[in-house]
């Protein structure tokens, strides 16, 4: 069984996608060991409590720099011997000692195709607004490995979503948001099953 450990800052509605698909039985070799917040009232932890997951908020302000807060969760990563570490609206750039430790391991969902429309500032409804503009008739999500740049890292699933005349970047968030509660936990899914093989930038699905 993998342990999984989920990161969080807001809604956590990924997060719940997460616990439905293991609640199900969709996804039967892990389960969520720990939730981890860097924002006190993320609702994301309200999830988890009602779902009997541990909790922990780890508030920023408490510790001298990013290096520190990182080395922290890092050492919290390894008392809990954490596989599989989910990103799911985690709003903070991990350092990249962190990301060394835990190459291959963590995961990001973002809310458009890859590598369009992601890096700094590409988050919220930022990344709709700039799918619109620039006339694109597709857009959708995307599950990647995450490496040292921003989205960057190798794509493992992505789902398509098309893009209406009329729609707002409120409305595509919406329509998008239900092909991510789908992609995260297929994602995982395979992780926990060992058929995620990161061949250069690549993931080949075995
Ligand atoms: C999602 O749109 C996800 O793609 C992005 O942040 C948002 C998180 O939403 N990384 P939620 O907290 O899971 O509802």
């Amino acid at each position: 069984m993998k342990r999984i450990a989920v990161l969080v800052s807001g809604g956590g509605t990924n997060l719940q996608a997460l616990i439905d698909a293991i609640k199900n039985n969709y996804i039967t070799e892990g389960y969520i060991e720990i939730v981890f917040s860097n924002k006190k009232d993320a609702y994301g932890l309200e999830r988890a409590i009602k779902s009997g997951i541990k909790t922990m908020f780890l508030d920023p302000k408490e510790f001298k720099s990013r290096e520190e807060y990182d080395e922290y969760l890092s050492g919290k990563m390894n008392s809990f011997n954490i596989d599989l570490i989910c990103l799911a609206g985690y709003m903070r750039i991990l350092t990249e000692k962190f990301l060394d430790k835990f190459k291959g391991k963590i995961m990001n969902i973002h809310p458009a195709l890859l590598p369009s429309f992601g890096g700094p500032g590409m988050y919220g409804l930022n990344v709709h607004k700039a799918v619109i503009e620039s006339g694109v008739k597709i857009t959708g999500c995307t599950v990647h490995f995450v490496n040292k740049g921003v989205d960057t890292g190798p794509i493992i699933i992505q789902k398509c979503v098309a893009v209406d005349d009329n729609d707002t970047p409120e409305t595509l968030q919406k329509k998008i948001l239900e092909y991510e509660h789908k992609a995260y936990p297929e994602a995982v899914k395979l992780f926990t099953e060992n058929r995620l093989k990161i061949v250069d930038k690549r993931v080949r699905i075995i």
